[in-house]
């Protein structure tokens, strides 16, 4: 059903995975559409054969949500698959708490931005045009970590609280719009550790078969969604494609 896109949205469009995540679409599918989202300038796919529109955009502010809303309705098409990589674990003076103590503000209130306003602009911006007959499949590159369930040694607040946010954000998607739609499947994937910016500082401890290439995450994020069918919608995934409790 969601096998073979026509135009996909990819947003965070200048990050590790994101840039990965795009080069495989277009291995796969040279002449897709992309609709590409950043707060950065558009980079471009070796080998794309389609067309791309770039808006540059900061999501984690509400004036985004007409921005987009505007992009989209003047693009040909609105798209079928939607792949927001948005995300942020440290800046230059902030990363993981290990401890209670250790939680700030500010930082939190930043994380909540980036980790879920960035989602859920981009869903508010795109919800007003759906259209009932239109098949959606909408995948929010999440984490492991914000799975409430499998939380089993703490620490980490501010990523795991955000992600764990955006986590039932994209529950409440996939019932809302798999009311609203007749062919609709909402996720958020676990990528899985993979060596970008967003990992460096926390490699060390990692062993090398744990962590994975951007074009190997891609390729298996990119290979788990082709197989999602409206049944699917609703679920927190790991790379693989298995469920993951919320
Ligand atoms: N790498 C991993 O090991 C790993 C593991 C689990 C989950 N993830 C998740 O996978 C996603 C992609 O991560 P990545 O590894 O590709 O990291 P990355 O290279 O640091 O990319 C981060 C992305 O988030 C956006 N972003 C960063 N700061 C932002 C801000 N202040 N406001 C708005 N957007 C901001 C960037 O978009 P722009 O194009 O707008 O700059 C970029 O696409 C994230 O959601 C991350 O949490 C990654």
């Amino acid at each position: 059903m969601f096998d073979r896109p026509a135009t996909v949205l990819l947003a965070g469009a200048s990050g590790g995975l994101a840039q990965a995540i795009g080069g495989e679409l277009v291995r796969r599918y040279p002449q897709v559409s992309l609709l590409t989202l950043s707060r950065g300038e558009a980079g471009s796919f070796e080998g794309h054969r389609g067309e791309q529109h770039h808006l540059s955009v900061e999501l984690g502010d509400a004036s985004s949500i007409d921005a987009v809303r505007e992009f989209l309705s003047e693009s040909a098409a609105l798209p079928d698959w939607v792949i927001n990589c948005c995300g942020l674990l440290h800046d230059d003076t902030h990363g993981p708490e290990k401890s209670l103590q250790q939680c700030d503000d500010d930082w939190l209130l930043q994380s909540m931005r980036v980790n879920l306003l960035t989602h859920l602009h981009l869903a508010q911006a795109l919800g007003r045009l759906l259209q009932r007959r239109q098949p959606l499949l909408w995948a929010s590159l999440s984490a492991k970590v914000g799975s409430i369930g499998d939380n089993h040694l703490g620490g980490w607040y501010s990523y795991r609280i955000s992600k764990a946010a955006l986590n039932m954000l994209i529950r409440n998607l996939s019932i809302e719009w798999g009311r609203r739609l007749e062919s609709c499947c909402v996720v958020a994937i676990h990528p899985g550790t993979t060596d970008t910016a967003l990992s460096k500082p926390f490699q060390e401890n990692i062993a090398e078969d744990k962590l994975f290439r951007p074009e190997l995450s891609a390729e298996r994020i990119v290979g788990v969604l082709r197989g999602l069918r409206p049944e699917d919608s609703g679920q927190l995934l790991f790379w693989d494609g298995t469920p993951l409790p919320w």
